[in-house]
């Protein structure tokens, strides 16, 4: 028998790396049937009309299809790609633009960015997880969704039984990255990691023959000898948010040499030359609605208006390939190791065995099962336990409606340097967001 997979926001800019690599991988998934849903009916009709014509061109045998009724979608699902964005790159330039004349942070996911984000998507997901069980009880869901640190928190606090995956791909990405320095393929190299999504540190980078990395690329860092680890062969070579953020990263290895971190860390360790950078008139969120969300509508509209898409052409990446590899494992049930955000029950030993954290896991069919990280130093551990209760004061906001809860959550984000500021902002963004924030009393 068959499985069915579904992309929850379907319609999204996310999706059509994930599609083609779906399409290349459908026999080993036993992929049969494929469902884009949304609730855009606009970018659901041109992705779903496009990838319908795209994989029939391509000589796929998988039955694809697009909808915005989530019944029709969910019934008889296994496996749910969900990747949603409640006001869409518009209202995360909006978020951006709010906290930028004000002099903080931004970013969707870190930050008051982040914040007002998880407001408008943590509901929304709720609903969604809702329906998987009502509908398709037995499905996995591979969470992509952002931001993934307070919504991972949300999801398996109102679900602790669900199955869900939530993932990242930006761990893979840097590992990838770090492999490719050492001219290693990255199946051969094992990394321990730990910390928050968007917020953690490797401890380690073992070869296939057992030596650590690491003190090699301290090394190399602390010497001068490299300054980024963005090769110019890599995804994201033009686009200089990541070109700048490959190099900050590298820099905030330099200044604190104990561990290599996760890029997002620049948002909370260096807040200040970030926003040398950011532009209040034209933010990342601008960037993405002219350039990767122009560019995706405007082909699927040519590529529909001409009748065939023997001209087009999907790019394969490690996003696509990192949800696909997970969803393999689990049908294959090949135990491979993947980095994940579970609850920590004693996975870091000195942390919240409540939180969630990030890190490694082996997965199979039965879902993950993470790894031991053992006791954090206390500057890392610091950090965390404020992240943590900041996110886990977001996710009690996002349920009750709380505004005096909301203002503590945004007090304990790192990035916010004081009451004025931090309600000054919390005001502008809650008015921004009439229409997808819970209702704050
Ligand atoms: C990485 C992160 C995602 C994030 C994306 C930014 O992949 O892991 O969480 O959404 O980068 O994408 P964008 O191009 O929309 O800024
Ligand atoms: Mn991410």
């Amino acid at each position: 028998m068959g499985n069915k997979f579904v992309m929850v926001g379907g319609g999204s800019t996310q999706s059509p790396g994930i599609l083609e690599v779906l399409r290349q991988r459908a026999e080993e998934l036993s992929l049969t049937e494929l469902v884009l849903y949304d609730v855009d009916q606009e970018r659901v009709d041109l992705l779903g009309e496009y990838t319908k014509m795209y994989y029939a061109e391509l000589g796929s045998k998988v039955k694809v299809s697009f909808t915005t009724n989530i019944d029709e979608a969910f019934t008889d699902a296994d496996f749910l790609f969900m990747q949603i964005r409640p006001g869409l790159n518009k209202q995360r330039a909006i978020d951006e633009k709010i906290c930028l004349r004000n002099g903080v942070i931004g970013q969707e996911t870190c930050g008051l960015g982040g914040f007002s984000f998880a407001m408008r998507v943590i509901p929304a997901v709720i609903e969604i997880i809702e329906k998987v069980k009502e509908i398709c009880p037995k499905a996995w869901i591979l969470n992509y969704t952002n931001p993934e640190a307070i919504l991972s928190e949300a999801i398996y606090r109102v679900f602790p039984d669900a199955k869900v995956l939530c993932i990242c791909d930006m761990p893979i990405s840097i590992e990838g990255a770090i492999a490719k320095y050492f001219n290693k393929n990255l199946r051969d190299v094992t990394f321990k990691y730990f910390g928050l999504n968007h917020f953690g540190w490797w401890t380690n980078i073992y070869d296939e023959n057992g030596q650590d990395l690491l003190p090699v690329l301290r090394k190399d860092v602390l010497s001068g000898k490299i300054d980024t680890l963005l090769q110019s062969n890599e995804e994201t070579k033009e686009d200089q948010y990541w070109i700048d953020t490959y190099r900050q990263m590298v820099s905030l290895f330099k200044r604190f040499p104990e561990y290599f971190p996760n890029c997002y860390l620049q948002y909370y360790l260096t807040p200040d030359e970030m926003l040398v950078h950011d532009d209040p008139t034209f933010t990342r969120g601008d960037y993405v609605m002219q350039g990767r969300e122009k560019r995706i509508y405007d082909e699927c509209r040519r590529v529909i208006a001409a009748g065939t898409a023997k001209n087009s052409t999907l790019h394969a990446g490690v996003h696509g390939n990192y949800i696909v590899d997970i969803a393999h494992a689990i049908i294959h049930n090949t135990r491979e190791r993947f980095t994940v955000n579970k609850k920590n029950h004693g996975a870091i030993s000195n942390f919240d065995p409540e939180a969630v954290i990030e890190v490694p896991a082996y997965i199979g069919s039965m879902g993950a099962e993470t790894i031991n990280v053992g006791e954090i130093p206390t500057f890392q551990k610091g950090l965390m336990e404020m992240q943590k209760a900041y996110e886990k004061l977001t996710v009690d906001a996002a349920l009750t409606g709380s505004y005096q809860t909301a203002l503590e959550a945004v007090m304990l984000n790192k990035t916010v340097p004081n009451y004025t500021i931090g309600k000054k902002v919390l005001d502008e963004l809650y008015e921004a967001n009439q229409n997808y924030w819970k209702p704050l009393a």
